[in-house]
């Protein structure tokens, strides 16, 4: 098995299909910044399905079973139903995709049909003024609780609900989200504001520690840990004692989990990143257009795996804030 040089296999790849988004989530693509100076990928530097699916099935020879699209918001990519029929048509693979949910509710079915086996949103609150000044879009709660449902009406089952938690921001939507959720068979889950990225003012006291979370929810909602559902897991499983279903946390500021991070991430471009927090990827697009073999990708995402090092959450400090590290929207949440 391919490990890197702290032991991890490589399980997963996300791939991020377009690093472009209808929202503008404070915490992910500032407006100041993303509507005046970033210069989005022109629509020639974008993988195109069949090399990302060529790519896939290599990544899948070397041990990846897990696939995630991403973006941006990955339904911005034009007919990605295409790509999904390529991607499903791998043997093995759990294929699943992050979304706003933002778009027409019949693409949810359209989706699911292509061969989508999961879903994730991102949702950050349930009260629109909270939403709505975090969208900085003015996008309504309603439209997403509307394709979260829809989600459960096509046959997803249970989708899981990612809430980034900001400080003094979004921190009185904890109990509410936790209740509107209970016992409606998904799973919700918070994440901690990361320092992803060199354009969202990231501030240590902006992040509300996952354990100050789990308190809060105890406290109204009783909850016990859970096993994790597989090694590696991101989230730390929750589970309400009186059965109403479950909740996760995503603890990367406050309890790094990079010790079994076994995650590579494709950018649209097709570079390829072996952290979220990294400051280079590796050029894949120029081999793939230069005509390379698979045996020669194959070498080279080998040899990138190998060399692996990487755990910037745990080694997070004053100094490492600060870098000039890659766009969260361009490499994938
Ligand atoms: P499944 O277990 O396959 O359902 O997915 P997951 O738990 O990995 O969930 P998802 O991919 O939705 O990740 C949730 C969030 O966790 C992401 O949006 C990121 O904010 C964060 N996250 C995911 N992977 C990493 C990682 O490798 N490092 C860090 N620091 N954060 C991550
Ligand atoms: N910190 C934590 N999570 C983030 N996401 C985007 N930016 C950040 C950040 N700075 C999450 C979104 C979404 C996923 C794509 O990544 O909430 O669920
Ligand atoms: Fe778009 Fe998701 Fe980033 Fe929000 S978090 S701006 S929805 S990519
Ligand atoms: Fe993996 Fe990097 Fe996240 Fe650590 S910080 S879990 S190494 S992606």
């Amino acid at each position: 098995m391919l490990k890197d040089r702290l032991g991890r296999p490589l399980r997963d790849l996300r791939i991020s299909v377009t690093d472009r988004c209808n929202f503008r989530c404070t915490y992910c693509m500032p407006k100041e910044i993303f509507d005046r100076h970033y210069r989005f990928l022109g629509r020639d530097k974008l993988l195109s399905f069949e090399e990302i699916a060529r790519l896939a099935r290599l990544f899948v020879r070397l041990g990846v079973h897990k696939i995630r699209l991403t973006g941006g918001e990955p339904l911005m990519r034009k007919e990605l139903e295409q790509l999904i029929g390529m991607l499903a048509a791998i043997p093995g693979i759990d294929l699943s995709m992050t979304t706003n949910g933002s778009f027409p509710l019949q693409r949810v079915r359209t989706l699911k049909n292509a061969g989508l086996q999961r879903m994730t949103i991102s949702l950050d609150a349930l009260d629109n003024r909270v939403f709505q000044a975090m969208n900085d879009v003015d996008f309504s709660v309603e439209r997403v609780l509307d394709w979260i449902d829809a989600c459960g009406e096509v046959g997803f089952g249970a989708v899981k609900v990612n809430m980034v938690v900001k400080r003094g921001v979004n921190e009185s939507e904890i109990l509410p989200m936790a209740r509107y959720f209970k016992g409606r068979g998904h799973i919700l889950r918070f994440i901690e504001f990361m320092d992803v990225g060199h354009s969202n003012g990231w501030q240590l006291a902006q992040v509300v520690p996952a354990g100050e979370i789990v308190e809060r929810v105890h406290a109204d909602m009783p909850i016990v840990p859970a096993e994790s559902n597989y090694r590696g897991e991101v989230a730390q499983r929750w589970r309400y004692l009186d059965g109403g279903g479950e909740i996760g946390v995503i603890a990367s500021v406050t309890q790094a989990f990079c010790s079994d991070c076994s995650r590579m991430r494709l950018s649209a471009d097709g570079s390829l990143y072996t952290c979220l927090f990294a400051t280079r990827g590796h050029d894949l697009r120029s081999l793939l257009r230069d005509g390379a073999t698979d045996e020669t990708l194959l070498q080279a995402i080998t040899a990138i795996w190998q060399k692996r090092t990487d755990r910037y959450s745990e080694i997070r400090s004053e100094a490492t804030v600060p870098l000039h590290k890659i766009e969260m929207s361009y490499i994938g949440g």
